[in-house]
């Protein structure tokens, strides 16, 4: 089998790790958390989302831990992007990446941006206009692609229409989205498969929330599709506070533990990515869920 030499991670933990959680974290906080990861090798950090602070209250304070971070030379810090009026933040803000983010399911859009999938596709436009004349770069979300907390099964074909309409629309990359983590191996790999009758397996990335526990073993069938940038959350931490019950993004820690086990290359120093998670972790008062990062924390070495 063939696997990518090199794998781009996508940090998501100050954005899709904290955007749920209920106890308010300072904006110190949140900018310590990303300077730490700053430090460990990541080229891709999600720092926040410019949403409406009514539906996310947690990263209402994005423009002020954006304007605070260390921003490091060769690191992208994208932020979430809903509409118009979050490009104006993001650009008042001098964000340098965003993120649109769109779904394949029609009742976890309304629930999720309060519009239809093809009206949120409608919004992006005047935000791909304003970024591309800003030289701001654009990637694209498509969420449930694996199954929906509203409708169940999801076809393959809709998640084909959503990720065609955003990458026809100019997002560089395509982030497929397991937002309640029921996604197993057989139906990603085919799903990934459809997917790249469209969409180039280089501008393609995967997204695992790890309720089920199925996430690595549905990286491990991306790396063999031919993909190479997956999404991960130090710490494990995270959530959607439109998809109830749907637990963490699959942890940064144990994405690399596996990707270093198998010679690939990330760049990313895993004890950094553990020394931040558990920062993070304790902030949240919740235990770290990261099995590999339990195990740094407990010193265990076999
Ligand atoms: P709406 O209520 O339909 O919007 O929400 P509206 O245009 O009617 O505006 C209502 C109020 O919000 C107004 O304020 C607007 O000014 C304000 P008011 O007059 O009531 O004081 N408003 C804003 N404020 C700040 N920033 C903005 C903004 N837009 C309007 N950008 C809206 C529509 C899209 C705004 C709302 O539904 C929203 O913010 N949704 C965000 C939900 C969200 O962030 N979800 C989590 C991220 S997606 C995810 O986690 C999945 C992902 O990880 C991939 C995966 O796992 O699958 C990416
Ligand atoms: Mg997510």
């Amino acid at each position: 089998m063939k696997y990518p030499a090199d794998v781009r991670i996508v940090e998501v933990g100050p954005r899709d790790g904290l955007q749920n959680e209920k106890k308010p974290l300072s904006a110190e906080v949140k900018i310590a958390f990303i300077d730490m990861l700053s430090d460990s090798g990541l080229r891709s950090i999600e720092a926040g989302s410019f949403v409406s602070p009514k539906w996310v209250p947690q990263m209402a304070d994005t423009d002020k831990v954006y304007a605070s971070i260390r921003k490091k030379d060769g690191v992208s810090y994208p932020v979430l992007v809903p509409n118009d009026k979050g490009m104006a933040a993001a650009l008042a803000a001098g964000v340098k990446e965003i993120a649109v983010f769109a779904a394949a399911s029609e009742s976890f859009s309304q629930k999720n941006i309060n519009c239809s999938i093809a009206e949120s596709l409608e919004r992006f436009k005047p935000v791909m206009a304003a970024a591309s004349a800003a030289g701001v770069r654009v990637r694209g979300y498509v969420s449930c692609v694996l199954g929906c907390p509203y409708e169940g099964e999801i076809a393959p074909a809709a998640v084909v229409r959503t990720a065609k309409a955003l990458y026809g629309m100019g997002c560089y990359e395509i982030s497929l989205g397991d937002t309640i983590g029921t996604g197993t191996p057989v139906k990603t790999r085919a799903l990934l498969q459809d997917v790249a009758r469209d969409i180039p397996r280089e501008s393609t990335a995967v997204h695992f929330h790890d309720t089920y526990g199925q996430a690595l073993a549905n990286i491990l069938v991306a790396l063999e599709e031919g993909l190479s940038v997956v999404d991960s959350a130090a710490a494990g931490l995270g959530g959607c506070p439109y998809a109830k019950g749907a637990t963490g993004n699959v942890s940064t820690e144990d994405v690399l533990y596996m990707l270093h086990g198998m010679g690939l290359k990330t760049g990313v120093t895993l004890e950094k990515i553990a020394e931040a998670g558990r920062f993070i972790a304790a902030e949240v008062g919740k235990p770290l869920v990261s099995k590999v990062g339990q195990v740094i924390e407990n010193s265990i070495k076999w």
